[in-house]
Formats: structure tokens, C-alpha cells, sequence
């Protein structure tokens, strides 16, 4: 059987990357290697036993953060908002939701998170408003100074009844345009009819939004990310999407998006809101402000967000790269994932970084998505490919999404409510649900799973009934667990290997592998087992870099491997789905494994029998 196994590794074949990216030196700036943490508030901490998460819960558990390596917290958002999109639908973008705490709860959480060295970044909502914002309620009131904040039309009539101007959906199912009846025109929407459209072709629009990052910057944010931006702008003709699909025409994805999405005014924006930030650092100092944007798009329109085509103008930090979300799947072979992943490294603009997400607060979890048995496999990617890790609230114990255990009527995402107005007529609204990846954090086996001491109040989402299984605590007392192994993979980036090393990528059978290397270090080999079938792997017929033995960094949870323990390199056993990173391994002890052999001696001594 092991001689099948070992013949059959040696045989694989073996794809070589034709990209090496180089190395660079001591050039990064912080956010470049940092790993970015992103807290849904909702369900993080509740300090006050509302049911619902709160900044002063966020500020108790900052420790957590720092345990893990967290550079830069993303929350989502935490301003005043009657909640119909839980917070992306804002009426004060100048004041903090109450049930979240107050404007001095986050100064306090910006104030504590950078005496442990933490950034926070706020979420920054351009697209739209809430339709309680006192900016719509007099732009439907005809408002002089308000009137044109939002985009409106009086539609077409026919037979002597307005209708909506175009065949334009909105994100979240049927037309994005409603009438309103004061201002006796249609507002656009390109989500819920609760978040009319800000208005980006009227210049006191862009010149508030200039305003409200100056005003969180003032109150210490690192930085923004920055939600749906490419919906920013519309075609200002009002012409009709050309159809894509035939099926339910009120469905977003019934027409393409041609002229709603993705414009080229999308792209001056951001550089327009990148000048505002880098002269806030100019006149005030302090490390980099970055801007995260979210724009689910192909790879040439997120390049855009880097900057101008000439680089004459700089834009987005960090255009989130969805590829691993996107464009990889459960069935995805390594092949795809070689050539996703490649491609997207090969994109870049010169000098810049591309970040890694498995998750967020929109999509399934990445235990749902690619299945429990491969959350180390996925977390090692995004831990140790060239540049920034993104990790969404929970991903570190391997949290899943509790997708069939909240009903319909417990269900409150407009995702899902939107398109089910009379009720489930079938479990369509299961897949269109984001609550299930929003259920609260697991920290530990007591009431709410640690999440409140909420007495008689609910939670505002039900926590997942796996709550006594799978949380912080049990993970901590347990050797081999994601959380621990997490641990590992976020000590393992802080070296210049990977921070700053070159990447050359090699697919055999069903395992990815990667090298990351840099000049005057042992180089290392990522190697990871996508398959359901175990493989072993002849490392030297990939590259010649690696000494005959190799040594084990870190092995995720599903390996059959221990940190410290010596492989051939002719012979690397993988399990399935198993992750390990492994380095050159000489015989002649440097100084650090003289250290450690001198340790495993004396253990030794103290385990013999007296
Ligand atoms: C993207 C956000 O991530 C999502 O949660 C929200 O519903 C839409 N933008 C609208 O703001
Ligand atoms: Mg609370």
C-alpha cells in the first residue's frame, strides 16, 4: 500500500510555475504584511445583554485580537442607522448607533487598540443612505440645498401611471427605483428601497463624503473600507441594462451591468478619496490611513482600484481580492488554484500587494464553502501567500455557517426577506440568507456561547446550537486545534521570509505547493493536499532550492505531522485535505536548532523512568 502511495507520488504529474516574484526588502509599509481582522460588531460582544454586540464588547476584547497577530480591524459599520441592512443603511454618518455605545466608547476603542498597537478602520458606505437620513427626507421635501443629493426621475408614464425609467434591478430583487410620493418621482436604489442612492454628480454629495472621512480621521481611524463602490455611478442617460439572462426579470442578475456598475467615474472617486487621505497624513502625521475597497469585480476593473492607468494617480490600499471566494470551489482542482492565484499575483500593479479572503459577513463561511475537513488547508493560503490576510470574525476557530438552523420567520437579511415577501414558497431564501454567517462568536461553552448575558433578551440572531463543540475556550485546551494552529500560521508571517519573500508555484496531483523565499534565509515550501486522497509528494522534482531533509514549521490540525518533525524530501506524506509549510533542513545544527535539540534532550531526561 505505503509503495502504491510512493509510486504514484512520484509519477504525478507535475505542473511548474513560470512566475517567481521577487523578493523585496524592508520596503513594506505596516499594512502591506499585516494581517486585517474584520469584527461584524452585531455579533462580536455584547457587553450590555441587549442581545446585540456592542464597541464597549469590541474594547474587551482586544486581548483576542492581539493574541492572534491582528494588525488592522475592520468593523463593520457602527453609526446611527434604523437598521433594515443592519447598519449599511446610515441616517447619521457623523454619529454612533446607540445601541452600539457612544461617540466616546469609540474614541475609547481607537485609543486602547493603538496602545496594543491595533488600527481600526471604519467602514465607510458611500453608495447610499438610509431613507431616514435627514439628507433624504429633505431631498424628497425639494429641499433647495438637499434636492439633488440623491438621483431621482419621474419614470415614464404609461396609461397615465408612472412607471420606474428603466429595467434596472436592485441588488437585493426587484426594481431599483421606487416612487415616492411627496416628491412625486422615483428614487434609485441599487439595494434595498431603504438605501436610496447618493448622488455623485452633484458636487456637495462628494464634497460631504470628503467630510466625513476628515471627521473620522479626526476621531483616530486608521482608515476606511470602503462598501460597494463600483455601484458609486450610473450611466447619466438612464438606458435600459441589456438583458443576460432570460428568467424572474425582477432578479439582479436578470440584465448585465453595463451601465450600472464598474464606470470609469468609479475609479476617479477613489483617487479623489486617496488624495484626501494622504494629505490628512501629510498635515497630521502618524502612520499610513488605508483604504480597503469592496468591489466584486474581474480582475482588470480591480486593478483600476491600485491606480491610474499611468500611475499618476494612487487609489485603493487594498482592493479586496474576492478570487478565493469567486472563482475557486469546493470541487476547484489544484490546478485552478494554481492558476487562479497565479494570475492574480501576476496582475498587480508593479510593487503593490493583493490580500486573501475566505470570508465576510456577505458570503458563506469558508468551513460551509469548501467544506470543515479543508478550513486549515484554506487558512494556510491565505496565511501564507504573498501578502495581506484577511480574517473575518470566527474564521480563526473555523466557525460554520448554521444555515439550516434559523427559520423564515426569524430570518431578518432583506436579502432573503426581499425576495419572499408573502413567505418561503420554496428554500430559496436559505442560500439568499447572510444571516447564517452572521450568527454571534462562539468564545466559549456557557449561556449564548460567551457572546452576552442577555437574562430574558434574545440574541439578535440565534447562536449556532454547535456553540458546545466548537468555541474559543475548547480550542485553547486543545493541541491540535484550527485556533492553534492559526496561532502558528500568524507567528510563522512575522519574519521576512514571508513578509517579504518570492513566490513560485507547482501543482502535483492534487496538491498546491509554493515556494516563498528570500536571499540570506532557509527557503520554505507551502505544501497543500486539496484532494480526498493522501499523496507523497518528491519535493526535490519540483525545485532544486530545498536540502534533502526538510523540516516541518507548522502542520494543520488534519495532518499526521508534528512542528519539528524531519522529512525526507523525496518523500512527503500528505493526508488528505492536509496543510504543512516545511524548510531546508541541514544536519549541521544552526544556532536555533542547536537551542532546541539541547531542549528535547533535557525533556528527554525528565520523561526517563527514575
Ligand atoms: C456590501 C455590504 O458588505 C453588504 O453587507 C451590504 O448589504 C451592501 N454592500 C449594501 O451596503
Ligand atoms: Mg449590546
Amino acid at each position: 500500500m505505503w509503495r502504491l502511495i510512493f509510486l504514484s507520488g512520484i509519477l504525478a504529474t507535475i505542473v511548474q510555475a513560470a512566475i517567481i516574484t521577487s523578493p523585496r526588502h524592508g520596503t513594506q509599509d505596516w499594512y502591506e504584511t499585516a494581517i486585517f481582522y474584520q469584527i461584524y460588531p452585531r455579533s462580536f460582544k455584547d457587553s450590555d445583554g441587549d442581545g446585540i454586540g456592542d464597541i464597549q464588547g469590541i474594547i474587551s476584547k482586544l486581548e483576542h485580537l492581539k493574541e492572534i497577530g491582528v494588525g488592522g480591524t475592520w468593523l463593520s459599520p457602527i453609526f446611527e442607522s434604523p437598521m433594515k441592512d443592519f447598519g449599511y443603511d446610515i441616517s447619521n454618518f457623523y454619529a454612533i448607533q446607540k445601541e452600539y455605545g457612544t461617540m466616546e466608547d469609540a474614541v475609547l476603542l481607537f485609543q486602547k487598540a493603538k496602545e496594543l498597537d491595533i488600527k481600526i478602520i471604519l467602514d465607510f458606505v458611500p453608495n447610499h443612505s438610509s431613507d431616514q437620513c435627514e439628507w433624504f427626507i429633505k431631498s424628497a421635501a425639494n429641499d433647495s440645498v438637499y434636492r439633488d443629493y440623491y438621483v431621482w426621475h419621474e419614470g415614464i408614464v404609461v396609461d397615465g401611471v408612472p412607471r420606474p425609467p428603466n429595467n434596472w434591478n436592485s441588488v437585493f430583487y426587484g426594481s431599483a427605483w421606487t416612487w415616492h410620493d411627496q416628491r412625486k418621482a422615483f428614487y434609485l436604489h441599487q439595494f434595498d428601497k431603504s438605501q436610496p442612492d447618493l448622488n455623485f454628480r452633484h458636487q456637495p454629495v462628494v464634497d460631504e463624503m470628503k467630510n466625513v472621512l476628515r471627521f473620522w480621521m479626526d476621531k483616530g481611524a486608521s482608515g476606511f473600507r470602503v462598501d460597494a463602490v463600483n455601484h458609486l455611478f450610473e450611466v447619466e442617460d438612464f438606458r435600459d441594462e441589456p438583458i443576460d439572462n432570460e428568467g424572474d426579470p425582477l432578479d439582479y442578475g436578470y440584465t448585465k451591468k453595463d451601465y450600472t456598475k464598474d464606470l470609469d467615474e468609479v475609479y476617479d472617486m477613489i483617487y479623489q478619496w486617496r488624495e484626501v487621505m494622504d494629505q490628512y497624513q501629510a498635515e497630521h502625521g502618524g502612520e499610513t490611513r488605508i483604504m480597503m475597497s469592496e468591489a466584486y469585480a474581474n480582475e482588470t476593473f480591480t486593478m483600476k482600484y491600485y491606480q491610474s492607468p499611468d500611475g499618476s494617480r494612487q487609489g485603493s490600499h487594498m482592493p479586496f481580492n474576492f478570487v478565493l471566494i469567486n472563482e475557486l470551489y469546493e470541487g476547484s482542482p489544484a490546478s485552478d488554484f494554481k492558476k487562479v492565484i497565479d494570475a492574480r499575483i501576476n496582475a498587480l500593479p508593479s510593487g503593490r500587494k493583493t490580500n486573501w479572503v475566505i470570508g465576510n459577513h456577505d458570503q458563506a463561511r469558508v468551513g460551509s464553502r469548501y467544506g470543515p475537513e479543508k478550513i486549515d488547508a484554506l487558512l494556510t493560503l491565505v496565511m501564507t501567500l504573498p501578502g495581506i490576510a484577511v480574517t473575518y470574525n470566527g474564521e480563526e476557530i473555523g466557525m460554520v455557517d448554521y444555515r439550516y438552523g434559523i427559520l423564515f420567520n426569524e430570518t431578518v437579511d432583506p436579502q432573503a426577506c426581499n425576495a419572499y415577501p408573502d413567505g418561503p414558497v420554496d428554500d430559496g431564501w436559505i442560500w439568499k440568507s447572510r444571516d447564517p454567517v452572521r450568527t454571534p462568536f462562539q468564545w466559549d461553552d456557557s449561556e449564548n456561547a460567551g457572546f452576552c448575558e442577555c437574562g430574558t433578551n434574545r440574541t439578535w440572531l440565534p447562536v449556532n446550537s454547535n456553540y458546545k463543540k466548537l468555541n474559543l475556550e475548547l480550542q485553547k485546551s486543545w493541541r491540535k486545534s484550527t485556533f492553534n494552529y492559526y496561532k502558528e500560521l500568524s507567528e510563522l508571517r512575522q519574519d521576512d521570509t514571508m513578509k517579504e519573500g518570492g513566490y513560485e508555484s507547482f501543482v502535483v496531483n492534487e496538491v498546491f505547493a509554493f515556494t516563498r523565499t528570500v536571499e540570506g534565509h532557509d527557503p520554505r515550501l507551502v505544501l497543500i493536499n486539496l484532494g480526498d486522497t493522501e499523496q507523497v509528494i518528491d519535493v526535490t522534482k519540483l525545485t532544486h532550492i530545498f536540502s534533502d531533509k526538510l523540516r516541518v514549521l507548522v502542520a494543520g490540525s488534519e495532518t499526521s505531522h508534528e512542528k519539528g518533525d524531519i522529512l525526507n524530501a523525496n518523500d512527503v506524506y500528505l493526508r488528505k485535505y492536509n496543510a504543512i509549510v516545511v524548510e531546508s533542513f541541514s544536519e549541521i545544527p544552526s544556532e536555533s536548532s542547536a537551542e532546541s535539540l539541547t531542549l528535547s534532550l533535557s525533556l528527554l531526561i525528565v520523561a526517563l523512568p527514575v
